[in-house]
């Protein structure tokens, strides 16, 4: 058995190191991975949207499965294209993963589903945005239509703000192509928890939800990042939420999309937010989360790849899918400077010991350089820990953070805190 994983982040060295466990035993290969990947899988220097050159080297080496992590080439047709040379993938089409590369479509089809979102509005002129921006109170949300590497959204709290986000996307190009349509929407307020959605087209089996931590400092202050920790499973989203997320979210959307001529196979993440309003969805992603994905991957008991699998060939089911018991927690550790401007190429010691302490330590941004593993990226490492509860996952997380050395290492503190409040 032959898989190939792409990407290069935690979430594909969580992925790489589920399927290293598989009793199946496949050959790994990961385009174009990092350090950690490196130890299970053959990395292939090939950047994880060079589409053409993924498809050449699949079509040459016939892995009996393609995993796509990010969204870039799932939204660029790299499953259509794989599919199309006869190949296995899991991972979304192109018309599929629109749901996370047009947030203008994803709102579209969330309407005529009946699923609960922010009310919204779509503009492609500045003029009429701002004219009608006193609908929606403050703050607002800005959204750009398009990829825009997690940056795309302005949340305005004074109409200066909002105008000038709005003039920033529609006039300036801020964002190019992907901010020539901005959608506005109502601001909700309440807890944000991840629902990953294993589908095959038609059946859905969700994974245990998990709660992302966007902001670089303790107390969710400091600016957005691409997520600094992650726990599962999140106690916000009880069994009513995870029921709702199934019944009135994933599959309403799944026919939705059919009815379109759509299929949706792979993993949809519903980013939900509970509070006042219910339960809602702020966004769908078409791929795993980073860094849930570290701590909801592991937290599955059984085999990956028949689950992959069966995503793919339409026959998904629940007793696929058995998971562990405990609770996992992820602390993110990364470089100085991020999410700005960041050092790379700093030495990173203590892995080894982390992994005595019993974490599991995944690669995010690193690489090897004359033998060592060194950071190259903004976020390094992810760091997670299985407890018997929350409190002593997150203990266990800790303890393995603290074993890791580079210079100007940072990491929040609060991993999961927020849940001991519901325990
Ligand atoms: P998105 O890329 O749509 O997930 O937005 C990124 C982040 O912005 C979300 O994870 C939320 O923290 C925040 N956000 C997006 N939409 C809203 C909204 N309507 N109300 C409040 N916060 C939002
Ligand atoms: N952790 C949020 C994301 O992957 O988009």
């Amino acid at each position: 058995m032959k898989i190939l994983v792409i990407g290069n982040g935690g979430r594909e060295h969580a992925l790489v190191w589920k399927l290293s466990q598989d009793a199946s035993r496949p050959n790994l290969y990961c385009a174009p991975g990092n350090a950690g990947t490196a130890a299970l899988a053959e990395n292939l220097p090939i950047g994880a949207e060079d589409v053409p050159a993924l498809v050449a080297w699949a079509k040459e080496n016939q892995p009996d499965l393609v995993v796509v992590g990010p969204e870039a080439p799932l939204c660029l047709g790299i499953t259509d294209a794989l599919e199309a040379e006869g190949l296995k993938v899991f991972g979304p089409c192109e018309a599929a993963a629109r749901l996370e590369g047009s947030k203008a479509f994803s709102k579209d089809v969330m309407e005529k589903a009946g699923v609960p979102t922010a009310r919204f509005r779509v503009y492609t002129d500045s003029a009429t945005a701002i004219d009608e921006l006193e609908d929606f109170g403050f703050p607002v949300v800005i959204k750009a239509d398009g990829l825009a590497a997690g940056k795309g959204v302005v949340i305005a709290q004074t109409r200066e703000e909002a105008e000038s986000a709005i003039h920033d996307m529609l006039d300036d190009g801020r964002f190019g192509a992907a901010g020539a349509e901005v959608v506005i929407e109502e601001f909700l307020e309440g807890e944000e928890a991840s629902v990953f959605a294993l589908c095959d087209g038609e059946h859905v089996v969700l994974l245990p939800p998990a709660q992302d931590h966007k902001r670089v400092f303790d107390n969710d202050e400091g600016p957005n990042t691409g997520g600094m920790g992650a726990y599962t499973s999140a106690p916000i989203a009880t069994y009513e939420v995870m029921r709702f997320t199934k019944e009135e979210i994933v599959l309403p959307v799944l026919r939705e999309l059919k009815s379109r001529g759509i299929v949706y196979k792979g993993v949809l993440f519903c980013g939900l937010m509970i509070g006042r309003k219910g339960i809602n969805v702020l966004e769908f992603n078409c791929r795993f989360g980073d860094p849930e994905t570290e701590v909801v991957v592991p937290s599955i008991a059984s085999d990956l790849v028949p689950i992959l699998m069966a995503c793919a060939d339409g026959t998904l089911s629940d007793d696929l899918v058995s998971l562990r018991t405990e609770s996992a927690t992820t602390v993110v550790m990364a470089s100085p400077g991020y999410p700005g401007a960041y050092a790379k190429g700093a030495e990173i010691t203590g892995l080894e010991a982390a992994e005595a302490a019993g974490c599991l330590v995944f690669h995010a941004g690193t690489t090897l350089k004359d033998g060592k593993v060194v950071t190259s990226g903004g976020r390094v490492l992810t760091v997670t820990a299985f407890g018997k509860d929350l409190r002593d996952a997150v203990a266990r997380a800790y303890e393995g953070v603290n074993c890791i050395h580079f210079e100007g290492a940072h990491y929040r503190r609060d991993i999961a805190a927020k849940a001991f409040k519901y325990l």
